[in-house]
């Protein structure tokens, strides 16, 4: 049975969320609340494994049906190694990423069917959902721009993705946060990273104090 926490931070490419997280990590640590943060897809070495397979910019063959069943399988195996376990044991997580990407990129970037996918997110998390899911939403091409200008990072399979495409993964965001207004939040990105930071553990606080 589940006793922690789950919250997973979701948004288009270049969105911040990497740098929010760490902010939010430190603040706990700082608190003396001890919380895991982790990645998807990745988080667990079999996990990472595959993250690099689906992200290799070399890899232009692959089936898209595929790729959906690459974050299905990464997903599976880091919540049986270790999300699952953590919040087994009453501690919080705090995750880059989870079931509302699939349906937001693979769904809706990609045309796959969401039915499909919202089952096999099921099959792959026993049904577990966020407690709470931070959406920061920004404009895409302020997204795709930063993602340019950074030194960190190199632009992976899934960022070389048409403008279009990247636009139809966050409307398919902004349906994911319609039909959900329970658990996922909108977070505004646009605003300086310090903003968004406060924003988001002001969101915290109000929903588990
Ligand atoms: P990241 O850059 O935020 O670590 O995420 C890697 C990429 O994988 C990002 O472009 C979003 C994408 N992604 C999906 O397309 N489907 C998924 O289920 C997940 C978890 C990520």
């Amino acid at each position: 049975m589940k006793k922690g926490l789950l919250i997973s931070l979701e948004g288009p490419d270049g969105s911040g969320k990497s740098s929010v997280l760490e902010a939010l990590s430190n603040f706990f640590q700082e608190n003396k609340q001890e919380v895991i943060t982790t990645r998807e897809p990745g988080g667990v070495p079999i996990a990472e494994a595959i993250r690099q397979i689906i992200l290799d910019p070399k890899n232009t063959a692959m089936d898209e049906k595929t790729e959906l069943l690459l974050y299905i399988a990464s997903r599976r195996q880091h919540l049986a190694e270790r999300v699952l376990p953590a919040l087994d044991k009453g501690e919080t997580i705090i995750m880059d990423r989870f079931i509302d990407s699939s349906v937001a990129y693979q769904g809706f970037g990609r045309g796959l069917t969401v039915e499909e996918i919202n089952w096999l997110n099921h099959y792959a998390t026993d049904g577990l959902k966020p407690d709470l899911t931070l959406y920061l939403d920004l404009d895409v091409e302020v997204g795709l721009a930063r993602i340019a200008k950074s030194q960190h990072r190199e632009a992976d399979r899934l960022d070389r993705e048409s403008l279009d495409w990247h636009e139809r993964v966050r409307q398919g965001y902004l349906t994911i946060l319609a039909a959900e207004p329970d658990r996922l939040v909108k977070i505004d990105a646009s605003q300086p990273l310090d903003k968004v930071i406060a924003d988001s553990l002001a969101v915290i606080q109000e929903r588990f104090g």
